[in-house]
């Protein structure tokens, strides 16, 4: 039997009694992207917020490496290797580079730290040159580099990106997509990117999920879902 990175069966979450998400399932394997794609207000955000225990999970169940997390909190969640990003607010906008490298780290002990502080920013080499400019004076694409490099700073095994592209040029949202594929190519992580941009998502995905007021309308290959002209032309903005 096939033992997933993460196995959703039935989910069904929102918030308090705003029920948002409905029968949700899917697996990811590792190593793997997982897309997920669907117009404002579908439920993404939601789906992912309820996966790493900030949304209510009313029933189902979340499987992570064949354990049963489902009504794990955030910070146990954080410490067996999950890690999620918002889609905003992801780092400290008054504190440098450095700071908040440190901020990301501060459960570590100093030497394990000083160990993975090093290790980010040989994978993020632009944020060296960085280190005491503060987040909030870095452009748009640094501040996602940023916020990726705080993420890896625990190690964890699946990643989850809400819309890590938004706001950003053309060029430089394709560059950041470019280090999602390193964060499954090279880093070995399992990745659920949520965006809006589509189609450079879908091109990177392995698997993905199309999703239409709270519930899933597509799960398959990613591929195919690019090439599906009435889903893309209904759904996505795709032609
Ligand atoms: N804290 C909340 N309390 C109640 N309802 C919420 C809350 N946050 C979001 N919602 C509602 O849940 C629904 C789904 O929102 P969600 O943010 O998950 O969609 P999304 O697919 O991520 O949209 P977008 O593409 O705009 O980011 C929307 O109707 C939204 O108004
Ligand atoms: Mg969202």
């Amino acid at each position: 039997m096939v033992e997933y990175m993460l196995s959703v069966s039935n989910l069904n979450a929102g918030y308090g009694k705003f029920h948002i998400v409905f029968d949700a399932s899917f697996n990811v394997a590792e190593r793997e992207i997982l897309t997920v794609v669907g117009p404002n207000g579908s439920g993404k955000s939601t789906l992912l917020k309820a996966l790493f225990g900030l949304a209510t999970i009313y029933s189902g169940s979340v499987i992570f490496k064949g354990s049963n997390i489902t009504g794990y909190p955030p910070h146990v969640k954080a410490r067996i290797g999950l890690a999620y990003l918002p889609q905003t607010d992801n780092v400290f906008a008054e504190l440098s580079v450095r700071e908040n490298i440190i901020m990301a780290s501060y459960t570590l002990d100093e030497n394990e730290a000083r160990d993975r502080i090093e290790e980010v920013l040989s994978v993020y080499p632009i944020l060296k040159q960085r280190l005491d400019y503060k987040a909030k004076s870095l452009s748009g694409g640094e501040r996602q580099i940023l916020a990726l490099a705080m993420t890896l700073i625990r190690r964890p095994e699946l990643i989850m990106l809400d819309e890590p592209t938004a706001n950003l040029a053309p060029l430089i949202a394709r560059d950041l997509i470019k280090k999602i594929v390193q964060l499954r190519d090279e880093l070995k992580k399992t990745v659920i990117l949520v965006e809006q941009n589509a189609r450079a998502a879908l091109e990177v995905g392995d698997k993905a999920l199309l999703m239409v007021s709270g519930k899933i309308a597509y799960e398959g290959p990613a591929g195919a879902l690019l090439k599906d002209v009435e889903l893309g032309k209904r759904y996505l903005g795709l032609r």
